[in-house]
């Protein structure tokens, strides 16, 4: 007998969590379900799919080629059901983003339009750093990826769908508010509070300052860019973020936009796919809808205070 659906659903969460337990949580089953049907999966395919070393779980070479296959069979499966509501004339199904964690700001505006127009849709989001977006886009894990540049050494389709400059950021009352075209040396002196490693804005941020031969002076990391604004409002740096942060700071906010020679930088948000994947009807729909109107809700959201 063939794999079922089902037990290649629940093998593939437990992949991707490398835990009975946590795919258990995902799936609102029970843990010795999830095992069960990995076991009887493994029965049938007569090859053990995970091996554990130490404490991790791991996929063995059976489990990898397992993988591949079933999630080529379950996009299918999806493929067919939305192809079958496309005859219907209905765009209905599933769509998943995965994005980056800065496209928060203009993103879920977007979707609730797209949703409004198309109501039958279900959308499974998920909000990540630029590091987890490109191994998930490696993986084929998502219908679109929403990334603040574009992917590298990926092989991937990517469109330029709005602007997504970086701007340095500082407390109101800071001593660099109000000069003009300060220098980035002078910028790479204060202290800085940086994302994450993995993140897409600090690796731009750090590209910028290191292609000048400066390192930015690390007070402080943080994986949040609200985080972020508040430590500066706080006082404990400078920050580089993406303008789009700035979109409920309103002019008279406590943060102000240093004018810094080579800022804003200008970047793109990017919509990317894997070549070669055939997109759903509803992906498709979603990537005009995004092409249409990113632009338009960057900038509506983008109320950045001008610099000082
Ligand atoms: P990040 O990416 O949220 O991973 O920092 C955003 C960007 O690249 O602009």
């Amino acid at each position: 007998m063939p794999a079922s659906l089902r037990q290649l659903r629940v093998f593939l969460a437990v992949a991707r969590h490398e835990s009975y337990t946590r795919a258990a949580e995902e799936l609102h089953l029970t843990q010795p379900a999830v095992f069960a049907q990995v076991k009887q999966l493994e029965d049938r395919l007569g090859h053990p799919l995970f091996e554990r070393i130490g404490k991790k779980m791991f996929l063995t070479e059976a489990g990898k080629v397992t993988a591949q296959g079933a999630r080529e069979s379950l996009d299918a499966v999806e493929r067919m059901h939305m192809r079958l509501a496309d005859m219907r004339g209905l765009r209905q199904g599933k769509l998943n983003l995965a994005i980056v964690s800065t496209a928060q700001y203009f993103l879920p505006r977007l979707l609730g339009s797209f949703c409004d127009a198309n109501p039958g849709i279900e959308v499974a989001l998920m909000v990540t750093n630029r590091q987890t977006v490109l191994e998930r886009l490696s993986r084929n894990e998502d219908d679109l990826c929403i990334l603040g540049t574009p992917p590298e050494g990926l092989d991937v389709i990517a469109t330029a769908i709005a602007d997504n400059p970086l701007v340095i950021l500082a407390r109101h009352d800071h001593p660099l508010v109000g000069s003009r075209n300060i220098p980035p040396e002078r910028v790479a002196r204060e202290p800085f509070v940086l994302r994450e490693p993995g993140s897409g804005t600090r690796l731009a941020a750090e590209r910028f300052f290191r292609a000048r031969g400066l390192t930015l002076p690390m007070r402080m990391e943080l994986g949040s860019n609200e985080a972020i604004k508040q430590a500066v409002i706080g006082g404990l740096g400078l920050a580089a973020l993406s303008r789009d942060t700035l979109a409920l700071e309103g002019q008279t906010g406590q943060l102000k936009v240093l004018d810094v020679d080579g800022f804003p930088l200008l970047r793109q948000w990017q919509v990317a796919y894997p070549r070669g994947k055939h997109l759903s009807v509803v992906a498709q729909a979603f990537l005009d809808h995004l092409v249409a109107h990113a632009q338009q809700a960057v900038e509506s959201g983008a109320r950045a205070p001008a610099p000082a």
